[in-house]
């Protein structure tokens, strides 16, 4: 299988990176982040793509980003919490590990409380959470090959799930 040793996806704020650098450390290998690339690609954070652009051309450019690094890096690989929503991205994840982490809408709401830096939930975070976690929880089912409960888990303990259920 080539492509990432192990691909993570979930909703923001899940944990996504802290748990994608633990099973880096505990696996040797290395650990890359979509959101990270884009930052670093674009010269500007993912707020101000979203505040400049819109949400639409953030998703073409998150697209190509993903699309890149799934060819390229063969360790543990974070995509942002909604590259899922493109199925061209979806088709590329059949064949892959894919860890989604999982966490129901008031431990997210708890987690993120009112990070204005999230453009997704600058509004009505509640509200906000459990219309996302609707409409995008059966395409991170979809695409998973492990499904990591994180709702009162620590990064360390939510690593050694997901460890044994690779
Ligand atoms: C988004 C998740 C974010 C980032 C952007 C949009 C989403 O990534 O890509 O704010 O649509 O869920 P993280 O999941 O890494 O926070």
């Amino acid at each position: 299988m080539s492509g990432p040793l192990v691909v993570l996806v979930g909703p923001m704020g899940v944990g996504k990176s802290t748990v994608g650098q633990l099973l880096a450390d505990r696996l040797g290998v290395s650990y890359r982040d979509t959101d990270d690339d884009i930052v670093a690609e674009q010269g500007r954070t993912i707020a101000e793509i979203f505040v400049d652009e819109g949400e639409s051309a953030f998703r073409a450019i998150e697209k190509a980003a993903v699309h890149r690094a799934l060819a390229e890096h063969d360790g543990i690989l974070a995509l942002g919490g909604g590259a899922i929503l493109d199925a061209g991205t979806r088709a590329l994840l059949a064949g892959q590990r894919v860890a989604y982490l999982s966490m129901d809408v008031e431990e997210a709401v708890k987690r993120t409380g009112l990070n204005a830096a999230r453009p997704l939930l600058a509004v009505n975070p509640r509200k906000q959470w459990r219309e996302l976690m609707e409409a995008r929880r059966h395409l991170y089912e979809e695409v998973a090959t492990a499904v990591i409960a994180t709702d009162g888990r620590t990064p360390e303990e939510v690593t050694e799930a997901a460890l044994d259920a690779l």
